[in-house]
């Protein structure tokens, strides 16, 4: 588990000391440091420190650079069931906070964020005040998240500029080192690598949807889905979610814009409640809309609870309910326990040959 933080103090070591008793730290870890600077603005020192190896379902204590107060969190199960949190578009309104109030108020184990982080449009200070808006969530569960375009931050035609994803991927460091090459490429290994029989459920994250009957971004995500949609499919990718439409999608299993069993599930759920408002027109007569089986413009997140190899349950809460009302529910069974879909998993799963590699 990798933990983050960042500090004024230029001395301050990056170093994360944990244990399972509070006050007691029976390990501690090294990492290392980076800063960046947007024009005027120089980052403060941004430590990244690797903790582990962890045990599952595990509450472990820690505290960073050896000073401050005591934090703590929960490492995710070894074993089925885990409920994965999913929320896009953050942002840092009062729409966040709700939707953040909205995920801890029931337990889970992982928050998934599907693009668009902080907003901060340049503004770096920005990112300081969205690292403070989430700390309280961030500390105690792991975050994925992935690079919306609001994180590009791209400064385009100035001499000088910053390149782009400066702040993000020093201040949001995802395994992208681990993935040991680029995207498609990694894509097509990773997924031959999986071995469906001990990861029977397979979920992709990205940001712009590919499957989108809002007026908003439309057509946007159509590139990416050309060169990748047939990748997913032979994986037999169960769930796609996605960001970017500040509304509420859920379509049919798709494939090549068909409905189709063995597709994944696409979801839109950028609705997490940034200042941009949400999307509101969706089109009736949308060539896609006879697929799309549930769509709704209100801010929210969403939940995937996978039980067993077999079966996972899908909600969408919204934040406009009080308690925790479901607007949008089903049950999904995993693809490879499909008898029409299974035995025609990615040969990588069964230990076939590799992949081409683009
Ligand atoms: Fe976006």
């Amino acid at each position: 588990m990798r933990v983050s933080w960042v500090t004024d103090d230029k001395h301050a070591p990056s170093v994360v000391e944990y244990g399972v008793v509070s006050g007691n730290y029976t390990a501690s870890a090294s990492g290392d440091h980076t800063s960046y600077r947007y024009f005027l603005y120089t980052s403060g020192k941004i430590h990244h420190v690797t903790i582990g190896p962890l045990e599952p379902s595990t509450v472990y204590y820690y505290r960073c650079g050896r000073a401050g107060h005591e934090l703590s969190l929960r490492t995710p199960p070894a074993a089925l069931p885990i409920e994965l949190a999913v929320a896009g578009d953050l942002g840092q309104t009062e729409w966040t906070a709700s939707t953040l109030a909205h995920v801890s108020k029931t337990d889970y184990d992982v928050l998934l964020v599907p693009g668009d982080l902080s907003y901060a449009e340049t503004q770096q200070p920005l990112w300081d005040t969205f690292g403070r808006f989430v700390q309280r969530h961030a500390t105690r569960r792991p975050w994925m998240v992935t690079q919306g375009n609001h994180e590009v931050e791209a400064a385009l035609n100035i001499p000088g500029a910053p390149r782009p994803f400066a702040a993000y991927e020093a201040r949001w460091r995802t395994p992208h080192e681990e993935s040991g090459s680029e995207q498609y490429a990694w894509l097509k290994r990773d997924l031959a690598g999986v071995d469906r029989e001990n990861t029977p459920w397979l979920v992709v994250l990205l940001h712009a949807p590919w499957y989108n009957t809002n007026a908003a971004h439309q057509g946007e995500g159509e590139a990416m889905r050309k060169a990748m949609e047939r990748v997913l499919f032979e994986a037999r990718v169960d769930v796609v979610f996605a960001g970017h439409v500040h509304a509420y999608e859920r379509f049919t299993r798709v494939y090549d814009n068909k409905a189709n069993p063995c597709g994944p599930v696409y979801i839109t759920i950028g609705d997490g409640g940034n200042r941009e408002g949400l999307a509101f027109d969706f089109q009736k007569n949308h060539k896609l809309a006879p697929l799309s089986v549930m769509r709704e413009a209100s801010f929210g997140h969403g939940r995937l609870r996978v039980v067993n190899a077999t079966a996972a349950h899908w909600a969408w809460h919204r934040n406009d309910d009080a308690d925790s009302v479901v607007r949008d529910e089903l049950w999904l069974e995993s693809l490879v326990a499909s008898a029409e879909c299974g035995k025609r998993a990615y040969p990588g799963s069964a230990g076939g040959s590799p992949i081409d590699e683009l």
